[in-house]
């Protein structure tokens, strides 16, 4: 790929090549960087039986003098090892992975995306053992390929706010799975996911079992008013958002009193009267939310639109992604 296309819908363009590792015998074989082509995979194979897979999802933004920076790589590259663990596949060596993700950049270097685009990198790990009897056997093979996607927008309309179903009875996933990035928790929130589309118009559901607020099928969720953050507290039940983390530590450094606890469904629906909503994620950034939708009732808020609050949040750190503002963390590597 070598010209700039311009705002794809996102995930739909993919890089000319991808970084490509197998694992057999115990180690991971050297790195090869190929072209994007189909993969050859065992009909038998573990992953297409017993879903041994899991992914990542990070950015690398091109700045205005034609260089490109990787954020919070390193927590990312953990994330994807604990998933690895959680699902009992081969993990990815940490300098290996870093490696082939600043390959395939070096390849493709011409395909990373102006602001306000951005390079979304995939790495995706699954296991290849081909035997269809392994449902309590681990996958001892494993492939691990990090493909690279020029990407704009997540949501279809950018800055719209979202209509979001509460959904108050299922969780997400299982619930000790809801920290592995793993393809199976994305499978399980698309029938809700759809079904809300059809009925309620809905975006995206909120997933909240028993009443406690969890998180939507794409991304996590974080209430805002003046001077403070809501979001729950970090357990097995949802994904440890890289973006959630950088949103939390940015609040505080602004001086937002910042509550990572559990809360419930009556609660954000009284946060909502006069306060903010929003979803975080690699893909969302920050998505405002304009209503949400409990038992057939559309409650709208703040005022409906997307937030100021949230509006001053996102800018702030896609500022410091695009380098506009003093990365104080450390959270970017020049590549
Ligand atoms: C991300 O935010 O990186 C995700 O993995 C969400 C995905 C559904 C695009």
């Amino acid at each position: 790929m070598t010209a700039q296309p311009q705002k794809a819908p996102f995930g739909t363009l993919l890089t000319s090549h991808m970084a490509a590792a197998s694992y057999h015998d115990g180690h991971w074989s050297a790195t090869d960087i190929v072209p994007v082509a189909p993969i050859e995979l065992s009909p038998a194979a573990h992953v297409l039986h017993y879903a041994s897979t899991c992914f990542e999802g990070f950015k690398a933004f091109r700045r205005a003098d034609g260089s490109v920076h990787i954020f919070r790589m390193d927590r990312h590259i953990e994330r994807m090892r604990q998933s690895a663990r959680l699902l009992v596949l081969p993990e990815p060596d940490p300098a290996q992975l870093a490696d082939m993700v600043r390959a395939v950049i070096a390849r493709c270097r011409e395909a990373v995306p102006e602001a306000p685009g951005a390079l979304y990198l995939r790495p995706i790990l699954y296991g290849t053992t081909a035997n269809i009897g392994a449902a309590a056997t681990p996958a001892t093979d494993a492939s691990l390929l990090v493909l690279a996607s020029p990407v704009w927008d997540y949501f279809a309309g950018g800055m719209k706010p979202l209509r979001i179903l509460v959904d108050d009875e299922h969780t997400r996933c299982a619930e000790r799975m809801g920290r592995v990035k793993t393809g199976g928790n994305y499978a399980a929130a698309m029938g809700p996911t759809l079904a809300a589309r059809a009925t309620y118009h809905a975006d995206q559901v909120l997933f909240c079992p028993g009443g406690e607020v969890q998180e939507t099928g794409a991304a996590n969720f974080l209430l805002l008013r003046k001077g403070e953050m809501l979001t729950r507290s970090l357990d097995s039940s949802f994904l440890h958002g890289v973006t959630r983390d950088s949103l939390i530590t940015l609040a505080r450094d602004d001086g937002y009193a910042v509550s990572e606890r559990i809360f419930d469904v009556a609660e954000m629906l009284e946060w909502a009267k006069t306060g903010e909503a929003a979803l975080s994620g690699t893909a969302a950034v920050l998505a405002g939310v304009g209503t949400l939708i409990h038992r057939g009732t559309d409650y709208r808020v703040g005022s409906g639109d997307v937030g100021p609050l949230t509006r001053a949040m996102r800018a702030r750190l896609v500022a410091i992604q695009q380098g506009e503002a003093p990365d104080r963390h450390g959270w970017l590597e020049a590549v």
